[in-house]
């Protein structure tokens, strides 16, 4: 191989793997146990040449890599995730290293464990599981497990960017709930969806759904009912855990649906105990079929720029840099 690419992780499918070696790439795939991969290790697997590394959201790309990056004559560095929150990017434009993201592939992925983990807290599916394994049941109770409907209430969803706009139509048509969303762009194709499919149930006799556009995220807090339930499958610092695990010791019917958390891997203390909390281990983008898109994108990223690509269009930047729509290179 021509060129030496670097994979910290193991990634699923083999289609990016074959898309690198076809290409003349000599490609390797870090085989270190631990899961969290330090600065040190990364130099290390960097070496003294190394033309593009595809990473993970769970490494720090600062200053420090990037410029082991570019001293081993690498210019393009792709993250395995639609997020960047661990990049550096003014860092990587410093020393000559685009970057890429793998946005697309896993909206809709995304999107539909934001809905199970609004439907697993509004139903108390983990606490009722928990229930049955434990041998408790003795029979139908009119109060057992009783939870909330999510039809007819009002969804709030604070960004209507891909994921966002994803998860609103999930739940507006699926579950017949109106919607309320903050956005500093207005989300028209999110607004006509609604409004036509308000118009469908009224035609067909049924009680219409209705949209709004807040003016502010508290407005959307103030405003929807799945005020009793949270969700996110964003990011962990947008929550005070501490005030959450605080919130709903206070509330047992608030209920909380959590992808990701303040200080991953670690979850804030009590919080693991709260039976009004549904918490999974950053999964939202975990389809198979997401993930080796997610795969191939990453690869595609590094090969896009260090082959020269123009499809890729403009280098150093994040997102325009990709496009998941694009070819894979002849
Ligand atoms: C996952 O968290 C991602 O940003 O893709
Ligand atoms: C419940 O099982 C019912 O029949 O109402």
């Amino acid at each position: 191989g021509k060129y030496r690419v670097v994979s910290t992780k193991s990634m699923p499918g083999t289609r990016w793997i074959n898309l690198l070696i076809e290409q003349d790439v000599r490609l390797e795939i870090c085989t270190e146990k631990k899961t969290i991969l330090s600065v040190e290790d990364i130099i290390a697997l960097i070496g003294d040449k190394c033309d593009g590394v595809i990473g993970q959201l769970t490494e720090d790309w600062g200053e420090t890599l990037f410029a082991a990056l570019s001293r081993a004559g690498g210019t393009a560095f792709s993250n395995m995730a639609v997020g960047y929150n661990n990049v550096d990017v003014n860092a990587a434009n410093k020393y000559g290293v685009a970057v890429g993201n793998t946005p697309g592939v896993l909206t809709e992925t995304t999107a539909e464990l934001a809905a199970s983990l609004s439907l697993a807290a509004s139903r108390r599916i983990v606490e009722a599981d928990e229930f049955m394994r434990a041998g408790l049941y003795d029979g139908w109770l009119p109060h057992l497990f009783v939870g909330n409907l999510l039809k007819g209430q009002t969804v709030g969803v604070i960004g209507a960017g891909r994921i966002g706009s994803a998860y609103a139509r999930m739940m507006v048509e699926g579950f017949k709930m109106n919607l309320i969303y903050y956005d500093l762009y207005q989300s028209t194709r999110l607004e006509k969806f609604v409004t036509a499919y308000g118009e469908f149930l009224k035609a067909n006799g049924e009680t219409p759904v209705y949209w709004k556009r807040a003016s502010s995220m508290d407005e959307v807090l103030r405003e929807a009912d799945v005020e009793a339930i949270l969700i996110n499958c964003s990011r962990g610092p947008v929550i005070d855990e501490v005030a959450l695990v605080e919130h709903l010791k206070q509330n047992p019917m608030f209920r909380v649906g959590l992808d990701v958390f303040e200080d991953e891997p670690y979850m804030k203390p009590g919080l693991a105990e709260q039976k009004n909390a549904v918490i999974v281990p950053h999964i939202a983008s975990a389809s198979k079929w997401t993930r080796e898109g997610m795969a191939t994108l990453a690869a595609l990223n590094v090969l896009g720029k260090i082959k020269g690509y123009p499809i890729w269009g403009d280098p150093n930047r994040v997102e325009p840099f990709l496009n998941e729509n694009a070819p894979p290179p002849a």
